[in-house]
């Protein structure tokens, strides 16, 4: 089975249940309450279920600060993503130390309790620059920053309602239901994998050769808020299952999805990403190029450079770096610039703009780049305008 241990040493379980739930929520009705959108539901419910474990709560200022500045909570445990509830100032007005807040979301769902330890302001200029090292209000990290108000509340939470999903709800797993699965499947190693975008063969690649050390593959794609323009998450998740069925071995696969928010923050997301697929029992993850980026404003391999800032200890979960993947035509397989001697011209690359216009025009990108199934789907997908 996996031993590896979640981040911080044990499991965060902040989810209420039973007869103290109802006794809770008929108090949070006479509570104040603090409307959350659903970018922060699903935070709110990945601290609950221990993803973002050792995470009690949302930031107070202190660890605010500490993440900001050194990638680490004020304990000096390594974690990369300001996790953070904001507030109008003006609601935060009303607020005192110590209080309990409901957490209500646009429908009216108390989702959970706050208990109030810090409010604070703080310079989102400064986040921007540290968080996603630019402050381009078009880097779409910093534009939901921008929208965000400044003035954050922090506290240790509790989960009352779990936000529900559409569709696709049995690829809903908890990280201690993935942990006792990993375990009963009998997988002492397993690799995690993040992705926003459909798996090409590129990805597939990396994976595949990653599968060839480790015990199993947890394909983990981010389903929660991602930016219009990438591929609808139900989409992608029709793809995924099809691409599993055709061309994965079913007893070393495992498809579960990842409910966050999309940062786009590269290196620092690329830590972050690790260190809750840990959270989830894997004991090695993928970083391939310009992980978690977006346009130009992180350098191909940041996200892997990022990595040699921590000691192996302090992350506890085994990065595994690979470099840009290509089909080369004169190799006649998938390689890298480590495998591969042939010049730029014998390699099938496209970008995302030209494979989004291909489909837009339901014709399949070459099978060396996208395998047919999944072309198919997207080809389908994108055509109906499917929305998440
Ligand atoms: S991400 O935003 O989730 O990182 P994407 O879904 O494209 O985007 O990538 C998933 C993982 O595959 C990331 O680790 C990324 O670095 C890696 N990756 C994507 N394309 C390639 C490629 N052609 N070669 C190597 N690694 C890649």
């Amino acid at each position: 089975m996996t031993a590896i241990l979640p981040h911080g040493g044990s499991l965060v379980h902040r989810v209420i249940e039973g007869a103290e739930r109802d006794t809770l929520l008929i108090t949070a009705h006479s509570l104040p309450s603090l409307t959350i959108n659903n970018w922060t539901i699903s935070d709110l419910d990945l601290i609950g279920v221990g993803a973002f474990s050792p995470l009690i709560g949302f930031m107070n200022e202190q660890d605010y600060h500490a993440v900001v500045n050194q990638m680490r909570l004020s304990d000096g445990t390594v974690w990369s993503i300001p996790i953070t509830l904001a507030v109008e100032k003006s609601e935060a007005d009303h607020l005192s130390m110590g209080q309990q807040v409901a957490l209500k979301g646009e429908d009216d769902v108390i989702y959970g309790l706050l208990t109030v330890e810090s409010i604070y302001h703080v310079d989102q200029h400064h986040e921007a620059l540290q968080v996603f090292k630019t402050a381009d209000p078009n880097h779409p990290g910093v534009q939901k920053l921008n929208e965000r108000s400044s003035t954050y509340v922090g506290g240790p939470i509790q989960v009352l309602n779990r936000p529900q999903p559409e569709r696709f709800g049995e690829f809903y797993f908890d990280p201690a239901h993935t942990r006792e699965m990993f375990a009963e499947n009998g997988w002492r190693t397993v690799v995690g994998f993040q992705t926003r975008n459909p798996v090409h063969r590129a990805h597939e690649y990396i994976q595949k050769t990653a599968m060839e050390i480790v015990d199993a593959l947890f394909l983990n794609p981010l389903v929660g808020e991602t930016k219009s323009d990438d591929v609808p998450a139900n989409v992608r998740m029709k793809s995924y299952v099809t691409l599993l069925e055709h061309y994965y071995p079913k007893d070393r696969t495992f498809l579960g999805v990842f409910p966050a928010a999309m940062r786009y923050a590269g290196p620092r997301e690329a830590i972050f990403h690790a260190i809750v697929r840990k959270n989830y029992g894997c004991t090695h993850f993928i970083v391939g190029r310009d992980h978690a980026g977006v346009g130009d404003y992180y350098g191909t391999y940041e996200a892997q450079d990022i990595f040699s800032n921590f000691t192996s200890d302090e992350l506890g979960i085994e990065p595994l770096f690979f470099e840009h993947s290509f089909f080369c035509k004169t190799c006649g397989n998938m390689a890298s610039s480590k495998t591969c001697p042939h010049p730029k011209e014998d390699h099938m690359t496209l970008s995302g703009t030209k494979v989004r216009a291909l489909l837009r025009e339901g014709i399949c990108p070459p099978p060396e780049f996208t395998r047919p199934e999944v072309a198919q789907i997207l080809i389908e997908g994108l055509n109906e305008q499917v929305t998440i």
